[in-house]
C-alpha cells in the first residue's frame, strides 16, 4: 500500500507541496513565491492562474525529489490562506478577476453601510464573525458588481465561487469537484456555523446567488480525484481545511483549552473550544476549528494581518536585510536602551481593533535607532499583537494556557520565541515539525484512507523540540506592552 501523502500548502506569499511519510514525518518539498498585485492603497490581489500554476509546479517538485509516481501517493491533502475569494467560469475555469486576498481592504465602505443598517448582530450570531472586509463575502459581491457581465452570469449559473481549497481541487479534478471543507466555509461569512450550512438570508443581503457555491465537506473526506493529466496517474483529495485550523489540527489541540499561534504571512492565535461555539465578547471570532464524521469542534480565533508580513517588508519594502534570517542576529544586537515601536498596520488592524483604515507606523525614534532597532521593534510587534489576542481571550473568559505552541515560519527565530514567551508571561513550545499547517491536512487526508487511525495516534506523533520559559521580570513587561498599546492608540481611526 502507497504510504506517502502529498500536502498542499498555499499560502500567502507561496505555494508549498510536502511529501509526509505515515508517521507524519516530512520526506521532500518544494515552494514558489508569486506576485502580489497592490492595485491601489489596502487592495491586495493574486492572479489565480499563477496560485494554480505554483501549486503545480512545487507538487510535481516535491514528487520528482522523493522519486514518487501518483501510484506511491496515498492522498491529497489540500491546506490554503483563507477567505481569498475567486469567481471562475464553469466551463472554461477562467477566472473571471484577479483571487482578492484576503488582506484586501477595498469592500470596507460597504462593509461600513451594512454595519449602519444593523446587521452585525445577526452576521456574529449566524457566521461567529465580525463585519470586516477580511471575509469573502464582500469580496464576491464586489466581483459580481463591478466586473463587467459578472452579475448576469454568476444569474445565469455560469460561475463559480471558491475560496482557494475550492479554486485549486477543481482544476486539480479538471472541473469534476467543487467542494470545500467546513473551515473554509466558515470564513466566508456566508456559513451558519451552528447549522453548518450556506445562510440564504445572507446570500440575499449579498445579493450572491447559491447555485455558485461550493458543497461543504467535513475535513476528511472524499473531495474528488486528481485528474491523471497531472501527476501521471489519479490520486484521491481526501482532506481539506483552511492553513489555521489545518495548523490547529497538525498540533494536535485536540482538547477544549488547548491553543496554537501560527507566525506566517499574518498570525492567527486558535484556542480549542470543544463542542461549544463560544461568543467572544472582545472582538474574536467564533469558528470551525475542524469537523470530522459531521461533529464540529469550535474554536475562538485572533487574526492579525501582518506578522512574516512585516519582515518581508523590512526586506523589500525598506531594504534593511537582504534575508529574513538575518533578523535573528540583528534582533540580539539591537540596543534595548533604545526602544522603538513598529505598528505594521498596513490593512488596517485585525483582531482586537478590527480597524481597517488604520495605517502602520514606527514611534519612538531616537539619533540611536538604527537598522537593528527597526528590526527588533518588526519581530517586538508580532509578539505585542500576540499578547493582544491572548488578553482578549483571557477577558473572554478563557483560562490563560500555561503553554503555546507555535509554527510557522517566523518560529525558528530564537530571539523572536524567548521575546514572546517573555512578553506572554507564558511557556511557549516549538515542535519539531514547524510546517504543522502541511502536517495537518496530511493528517486529515491520511485518517480517510487508513494511513492514520485516531486523534490518540496523532497526539502520540506530536514532539516539543524546544520549549521557552520566560525570563523577562514583570516591571520590564509592563512597560514595554503598555509603550506598544500607546503606540497602537496612535493610529488607530476609531475607538
Ligand atoms: O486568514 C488568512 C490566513 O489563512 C493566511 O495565512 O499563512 O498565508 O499567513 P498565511
Amino acid at each position: 500500500m502507497s504510504e506517502y501523502i502529498l500536502a498542499i500548502d498555499q499560502g500567502t506569499t507561496s505555494s508549498r507541496a510536502i511529501v509526509f511519510d505515515h508517521k507524519g514525518r516530512p520526506l521532500w518539498s518544494d515552494q514558489k513565491e508569486f506576485r502580489q498585485i497592490f492595485p491601489h492603497d489596502g487592495w491586495v490581489e493574486h492572479s489565480s492562474d499563477e496560485i494554480w500554476q505554483t501549486t503545480l509546479e512545487v507538487c510535481r517538485g516535491c514528487l520528482k525529489k522523493g522519486h514518487l509516481s501518483a501510484s506511491d501517493v496515498a492522498a491529497v491533502g489540500i491546506t490554503n490562506q483563507r477567505e481569498t475569494t475567486v469567481v471562475w467560469d464553469k466551463v472554461t475555469g477562467e477566472p473571471v478577476y484577479n483571487a482578492i486576498v484576503w488582506q484586501d481592504r477595498r469592500t470596507a465602505d460597504y462593509c461600513e453601510q451594512i454595519r449602519l443598517e444593523g446587521h452585525e448582530q445577526s452576521i456574529v450570531d449566524k457566521t461567529g464573525l465580525l463585519i470586516d472586509p477580511y471575509f469573502s463575502a464582500t469580496k464576491v459581491r464586489w466581483i459580481l458588481e463591478n466586473v463587467e457581465g459578472a452579475r448576469e452570469r454568476a444569474e445565469a449559473g455560469e460561475l463559480l465561487f471558491g475560496t482557494i481549497d475550492s479554486f485549486l481541487l477543481w482544476r486539480l479534478t479538471n472541473g469534476a469537484s467543487h467542494k470545500t471543507d467546513a473551515t473554509n466555509a466558515s470564513r466566508t461569512m456566508l456559513f451558519n456555523i451552528h447549522e453548518q450550512c450556506w445562510d440564504d438570508e445572507l446570500l440575499a443581503l449579498f445579493d450572491i446567488p447559491k447555485a455558485m457555491l461550493p458543497e461543504v465537506m467535513d475535513c476528511s473526506a472524499d473531495f474528488g480525484l486528481v485528474d491523471a493529466s497531472h501527476f501521471g496517474g489519479e490520486i484521491p483529495v481526501t482532506g481539506m481545511a483552511g492553513d489555521q485550523q489545518a495548523a490547529l489540527f497538525g498540533q494536535a489541540c485536540f482538547e477544549a483549552g488547548m491553543a496554537k499561534s501560527t507566525y506566517g504571512t499574518g498570525c492567527f492565535l486558535i484556542l480549542n473550544t470543544g463542542d461549544k461555539a463560544v461568543k467572544s465578547e472582545n472582538r474574536l471570532l467564533t469558528t470551525v476549528g475542524y469537523r470530522l464524521n459531521g461533529k464540529v469542534t469550535y474554536a475562538v480565533e485572533g487574526s492579525i494581518f501582518i506578522a512574516g508580513a512585516a519582515v518581508q517588508w523590512l526586506r523589500d519594502g525598506l531594504r534593511l536585510i537582504e534575508h529574513a534570517r538575518e533578523t535573528e542576529e540583528l534582533a540580539e544586537n539591537a540596543n534595548a536602551e533604545s526602544v522603538a515601536y513598529l505598528v505594521p498596520a498596513f490593512t488596517g488592524l485585525g483582531a482586537p481593533y478590527w480597524d481597517p483604515n488604520a495605517r502602520g507606523a514606527i514611534f519612538g525614534l531616537t539619533r540611536d535607532t538604527g537598522i537593528a532597532e527597526i528590526v527588533a521593534a518588526g519581530l517586538q510587534s508580532v509578539c505585542y499583537q500576540t499578547k493582544d489576542l491572548m488578553l482578549a481571550m483571557e477577558a473572554d473568559g478563557a483560562a490563560k494556557p500555561t503553554t503555546l505552541r507555535v509554527d510557522g515560519g517566523m518560529v525558528s527565530n530564537n530571539w523572536l520565541v524567548q521575546f514572546l514567551s517573555d512578553v506572554l508571561d507564558a511557556k511557549v513550545e516549538r515542535p519539531e515539525v514547524t510546517e504543522t499547517t502541511a502536517l495537518g491536512v496530511a493528517y486529515l487526508a491520511g485518517m480517510q484512507v487508513g494511513l492514520f487511525e485516531s486523534l490518540d495516534q496523532i497526539r502520540d506523533l506530536w514532539y516539543c523540540e524546544r520549549s521557552f520559559d520566560v525570563q523577562m521580570d514583570e516591571a520590564q513587561r509592563d512597560k514595554l506592552y503598555q509603550g506598544w498599546l500607546d503606540a497602537v492608540e496612535r493610529v488607530k481611526t476609531k475607538s
